[in-house]
């Protein structure tokens, strides 16, 4: 039988991960540094510590890439760690309808989750290109981005912009052999989904814990999913498995949007 090398390494890749302490995060960090890459892991606090295959090569920084500065160092660092994977991840959530979302809340959520999201693929795709690297670069988009809702206004136009960049970088970063794919996760569990819940609950008027329960109910599949479902896309969209695979949203969703 002939020996195919294992199409998920990482060996000898370097890859960057924002929102490294989150929920989807920490499981890609681990995905990632299971495979053998080199991983550069950044959020807001002090590191999460995880004890797991190839913690030893993650080393971690924290920015607030909300933070004027903070983006500027983050994105300098981003350039220093010579990328060949982005799982560009970071973004916060918040409620509200048109009538009442307010542009505070519309500066915060396109803040993080569309003006430091393209700062930092901007930063990793100079860098792939100096560098003559033929990488990957991962948008955390959301089902959120595929239409929007009453109640959620500004974070559904934020994900709707990451789809939307996927699209034009993977299209001018092709001649470089440069691919851009988005995941859109559904309702994936992590501590995103106290925050979630808890509005929910007073946007709606529910128990808490309820709105949780009821959208892992209706998933098709019928539950919510867990961060290593969204990492192992990510696996895939990082590594040669996926090499003619671009400028496509992946919906991780157990079902949820149909397209
Ligand atoms: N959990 C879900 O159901 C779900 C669904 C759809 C899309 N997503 C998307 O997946 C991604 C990860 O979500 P998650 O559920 O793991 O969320 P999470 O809240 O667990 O993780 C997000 C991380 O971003 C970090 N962050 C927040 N503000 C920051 C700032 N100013 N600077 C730097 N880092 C900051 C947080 O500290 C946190 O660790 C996000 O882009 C989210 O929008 C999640």
């Amino acid at each position: 039988m002939t020996n195919h090398p294992i199409p998920t390494d990482l060996t000898g890749k370097t890859c960057i991960v924002t929102g490294a302490n989150g929920g989807i995060g920490a499981s890609a960090v681990e995905h990632f540094a299971a495979q053998g890459a080199q991983v550069f892991a950044t959020d807001l606090g002090p590191q999460f510590t995880g004890d797991f295959d190839g913690a030893d090569r993650v080393s971690y920084q924290a920015f607030n890439l909300l933070d004027a500065d903070g983006l500027i160092n983050c994105l300098a660092w981003i350039k220093s760690a010579d990328p060949d994977v982005l799982f560009n991840n970071a973004a916060i959530f918040d409620m509200g309808t048109v009538l009442d979302a307010d542009l505070a809340q519309y500066d915060r959520l396109f803040g993080l989750n569309v003006r430091s999201f393209y700062a930092v693929m901007q930063a990793a795709a100079q860098s792939m290109v100096a560098q003559n690297r033929a990488g990957s670069i991962i948008n955390l988009a959301s089902q959120a981005g595929h239409r929007g809702e009453a109640l959620v206004a500004h974070y559904c136009a934020t994900k709707a912009a990451v789809i939307s960049y996927t699209q034009s970088a993977a299209l001018a970063l092709a001649p470089h052999h440069i691919r851009v794919n988005a995941i859109s996760p559904g309702v994936i569990d992590t501590p995103m989904w106290q925050d979630v819940d808890a509005l929910f609950a007073k946007f709606e008027n529910k128990a808490p814990g309820q709105k949780k329960r009821e959208v892992g109910e209706a998933v098709p599949l019928g539950h919510m999913g867990s961060p290593s479902d969204v990492a192992g896309t990510a696996l895939y969209l990082a590594s040669d498995l996926s090499s003619y695979v671009t400028a496509q949203t992946l919906c991780v969703d157990g079902g949820n949007v149909l397209r």
